[in-house]
């Protein structure tokens, strides 16, 4: 298995560094649930070292070979590995055999989901790993025009050394973003939709929607770009 991530799997760390709001968020929610929860798209372990050094055996899955091995590493240092067991694996067919209280899918991985049927798919499978009366805690975005209109087609210095660009269709409502920085550069393609269709699609996937909320600190969703959404498999 390779991904358009195991090219710059050791930018990614340096280019997402201001990404912190959702760290506590989910640490909070796999504290709530307990040991073990399921990271779906883990990657470096953003928030799967945290969560884990506050004391949760983490099983995280990932595509990219190469965001696991920073993973890994990342895990050492933090002196967390035994609580880290990471897997390679598809968001549409986790290896994982365990049944637990907390899936959780951070930081808009969903996104690289281009179709219905594909989401459907993540979904159901997300569901398949929970207990009954288990969650699905994810987030995702849908962009605003101004964002569109400030980003397109324009290489941007989004860290030092660190250059991002946005190409957006909002046809076909995708985003190819390009990232590119000493080590490595990268193309790939995100696609996005309204709350409204999440939703519909989780209930398709059989979850019985807690929330919706605009931002980690869970404030209502009032019509901005980030969603996050809290799950629940019936009963
Ligand atoms: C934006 S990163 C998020 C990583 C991490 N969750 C975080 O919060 O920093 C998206 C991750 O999704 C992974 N990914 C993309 N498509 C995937 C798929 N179909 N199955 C599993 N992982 C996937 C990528 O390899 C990458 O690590």
């Amino acid at each position: 298995m390779s991904s358009a991530y195991d090219a710059i799997a050791e930018i990614y760390d340096p280019w997402s560094v201001s990404v912190t709001e959702d760290v506590s968020f989910y640490v909070a929610e796999a504290k709530r649930a307990g040991s073990p929860v399921v990271e779906l798209a883990v990657g470096t372990g953003r928030i799967a070292v945290p969560t884990a050094a506050a004391g949760i055996r983490v099983i995280g899955v990932d595509s990219s070979p190469g965001m696991l091995d920073v993973c890994r590493e990342q895990a050492e240092l933090a002196g967390v590995a035994d609580l880290l067991d990471l897997r390679l694996g598809d968001l549409a067919d986790p290896p994982v055999e365990e049944r637990v209280l907390l899936v959780t899918c951070p930081f808009r991985s969903y996104l690289h989901l281009l179709t219905d049927e594909e989401r459907l798919r993540a979904l159901v499978a997300a569901r398949e790993l929970l207990v009954p009366g288990g969650r699905l805690v994810f987030d995702v975005f849908a962009p605003a025009a101004d964002d569109i209109e400030d980003t397109h087609g324009r290489w941007l210095e989004r860290e030092p050394g660190i250059f991002e660009r946005a190409d957006w269709d909002e046809e076909a409502r995708t985003l190819t973003l390009s990232v590119r920085g000493a080590s490595g550069a990268t193309t790939f393609t995100l696609g996005w939709l309204s709350p409204e269709e999440w939703r519909a699609l989780l209930e398709q996937a059989g979850f019985q929607v807690l929330g919706c909320y605009g931002w980690f600190d869970k404030r209502p969703y009032a019509g901005g770009e980030d969603t996050v959404w809290i799950a629940r498999r019936p009963n």
